[in-house]
């Protein structure tokens, strides 16, 4: 039997990035609903805190996520929708994982070098800064594996920005099940979002973040016409005249628009390419692209409103998926407990 698992980190409103990387995805592959397939989708708050907040502002983004991805339209009744910290065992088994694993597995995974660099407000990578970052930072992969591991997950969708992490959790079950038990842990498969990454608007040679300084590079699910419309018309393209290609090396800006729209238009990015045959320049490819995504957006935008004031709603789905997610939880922990000794 086939277990399905992701997460997302409730850092706050959903950006487009985490919509076409993660949500939606997750929204289709739940829909598709392949026989004796358990869909299982957590919020990762342990995972949040490396980078620290107010208890207030966790509090308000673990909430603002449940509500943005239902409004995103996933179907709570279709999987198991649950926050990471209502789940003991994910740490429970991140603590038996981080001891199979090594510094310098962990060393090389290129997220933590540039979160760690970040921490440090520092270019300089030496014995000092490394000294002041937080442990956290290093061993957040081991509590990926753990989150994944935990559910004996088969599948993994996610986008390109984690693959690293997942190659790391396939290496540190492989260690378990050679150290304990042959066999016991599944080699989780990473499933690659059909859009891959999104791009900044701003500077497409980076991903679409939340952390960006610049406010225009990146487009949230709860944005207004006027804020998608603004963000849009701002977005870097290229002095190409001519028709609309895909060509991400030499055309970044003007490929991550095509991605963007064949996203939204369920369709591969060289179909969407001809269908933008009309476009005679960069400037209606930017309203096509606004008009897209304010259709795709208004009727969430509504929704997740609504949700915002429903807080018991909110809690009642989450105690709902933390229950089904437990019993799964508990079992499995319990038999790692056994082949370890730890029973
Ligand atoms: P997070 O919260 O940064 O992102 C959640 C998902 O969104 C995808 N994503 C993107 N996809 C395309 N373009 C972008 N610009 C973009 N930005 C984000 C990510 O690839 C991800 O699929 N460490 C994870 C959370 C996590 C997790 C897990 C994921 C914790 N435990 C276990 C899978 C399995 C993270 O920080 O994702």
């Amino acid at each position: 039997n086939s277990v399905l698992f992701s997460m997302i980190q409730p850092t706050g409103r959903l950006h487009l990035g985490n919509y076409l990387g993660a949500i939606n995805n997750w929204k289709d592959l739940q829909q598709s609903q392949s026989e004796g397939c358990t869909y299982i989708y957590g919020i990762a708050d342990l995972h949040a805190i490396t980078a620290p907040s107010k208890a207030e502002e966790l509090r308000r983004n673990r909430h603002e996520v449940v509500a943005s991805i239902l409004a995103a339209g996933l179907d709570e009744n279709k999987c198991i929708l649950y926050q990471q910290s209502s789940v003991p065992e994910h740490t429970e088994l991140s603590w038996v994982l981080t001891c199979l694993t090594s510094i310098g597995q962990l060393n090389r995974m290129t997220q933590w070098k540039s979160k760690s660099l970040q921490a440090a407000s520092s270019s300089i990578f030496d014995d000092k800064v490394l000294g002041n970052t937080k442990a956290g930072l290093l061993c957040y992969p081991v509590l990926q594996a753990a989150d994944i591991l935990l559910y004996k997950s088969t599948h993994v969708p996610v986008g390109d920005d984690q693959t690293q992490h997942l190659e790391l959790c396939r290496s540190i079950a492989s260690t378990f099940n050679h150290t304990y038990q042959a066999g016991f842990f599944p080699l989780p498969k990473t499933l690659l979002t059909p859009s891959k990454k999104i791009l900044s608007l701003r500077d497409p040679s980076k991903k679409m973040s939340k952390s960006d300084p610049d406010p225009s590079a990146c487009i949230y699910v709860t944005d207004d016409p006027k804020a998608i419309m603004q963000k849009v018309r701002r977005a870097v393209t290229d002095s190409v005249q001519g028709p609309i290609t895909f060509d991400p090396e030499n055309r970044p800006g003007v490929s991550n628009m095509v991605n963007i729209i064949a996203s939204l238009r369920n369709s591969t990015v060289e179909e969407t390419a001809s269908y933008l045959s009309f476009v005679k320049d960069h400037k209606q490819l930017k309203d096509v692209l606004s008009e897209f995504l304010i259709e795709e957006f208004k009727p969430k935008r509504h929704l997740f409103d609504k949700l915002l004031t429903d807080k018991s709603y909110i809690e009642q789905v989450c105690a709902k998926g933390t229950m089904k997610a437990r019993e799964i939880a508990s079992r499995n922990i319990a038999s790692v407990k056994s082949v370890v000794g730890l029973d």
